[in-house]
């Protein structure tokens, strides 16, 4: 689609990714409805996105927990009374460190926010997507969705999930006017991610892309309507590999492993048993 026909409903606007594509479309022409959860950091967002040029009728925002069923029906009529044509998916939060050092309300809110409610909130817009000529939704997942690394159970469980909803949704929507496409980013610097991961990336020489560049190629996913993208070199190579051949690759996570923070609680004796 042309950005200048696109109406896009962006949740996570406010973070790192979120913001660099919110400008980057705007610049591009289209027209953005802001979503995320703090009505402060969202009219402090469009302001500065007014005052850099943009059409104040071009930059709406609605402040909403896409967790929240409430929050989910008042974006479905939001995005019917400003006629969004575009969804992007891209609100997430992270879950990092080995499986048993995770709370496990994090890891509730981790599969709730990257996966339930973006399938949910979906399925609030469909039926009036699919009533127009031609709409589209787009699933910012990561290259974690296709490839599991030690320290990303969590996670990866999430975008795995969001990767296979989205895959099944295109085949079930083609020949209908919703496309829908995913994006896989590598790590991107944004305040995603925590110094026990900037430390992780360090140690095993993991490159991280800015905000801009994952905008940009979300602002080309829109214009070339391709099905997936996945951001990176060697991580494009690896997804591939991993999807063919995925125990090929498991003997190469050693530094991964030995670069995760020490679990506290860890006792490395052997487990008693208990009796009644
Ligand atoms: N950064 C990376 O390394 C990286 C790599 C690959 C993929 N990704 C994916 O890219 C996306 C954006 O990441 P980012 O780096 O921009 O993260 P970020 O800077 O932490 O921003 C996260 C955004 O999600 C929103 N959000 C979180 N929970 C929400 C909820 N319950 N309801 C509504 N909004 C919620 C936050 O909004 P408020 O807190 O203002 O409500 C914020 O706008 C995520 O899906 C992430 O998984 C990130």
């Amino acid at each position: 689609m042309r950005p200048t026909d696109a109406r896009v409903l962006l949740t996570g606007a406010t973070g790192g990714i979120g913001q660099a594509t919110a400008r980057a479309l705007l610049q591009a022409g289209a027209a953005l409805l802001l979503v995320g959860r703090s009505a402060e950091r969202l009219e402090q967002q469009a302001h500065q996105l007014v005052q850099a040029g943009s059409t104040a009728n071009r930059v709406r925002w609605t402040q909403a927990d896409i967790n929240r069923a409430d929050d989910r029906a008042l974006l479905a009529r939001e995005a019917q009374r400003l006629d969004c044509n575009v969804v992007i998916h891209n609100a997430g939060v992270p879950a990092f460190g080995r499986l048993g050092a995770l709370d496990p309300g994090a890891i509730d809110n981790v599969l709730q926010t990257n996966l339930l409610a973006p399938m949910l909130l979906t399925q609030a817009l469909l039926p009036r997507l699919q009533g127009l000529p031609a709409a589209q939704l787009v699933f910012v997942g990561s290259v974690l969705g296709s490839i599991g690394l030690p320290g990303f159970s969590v996670y990866s469980a999430s975008k795995f999930g969001l990767h296979g909803f989205a895959q099944a949704l295109r085949r079930e929507l083609q020949g209908s006017g919703v496309q829908v496409q995913y994006i896989g980013p590598r790590s991107t610097d944004t305040g995603f991610n925590d110094p026990a991961v900037r430390h992780y990336n360090q140690a095993t020489g993991t490159a991280q892309d800015t905000p801009e560049t994952v905008a940009g190629e979300i602002l080309r996913l829109l214009q070339d309507g391709a099905a997936e993208r996945f951001l990176g070199f060697p991580e494009k190579l690896a997804v591939r590999l991993n999807g063919l051949v995925p125990q090929w690759l498991d003997g190469s996570f050693r530094r991964h492993r030995e670069s995760l923070p020490a679990h506290p609680d860890f006792d490395p004796s052997p487990l008693k048993g208990t009796s009644p």
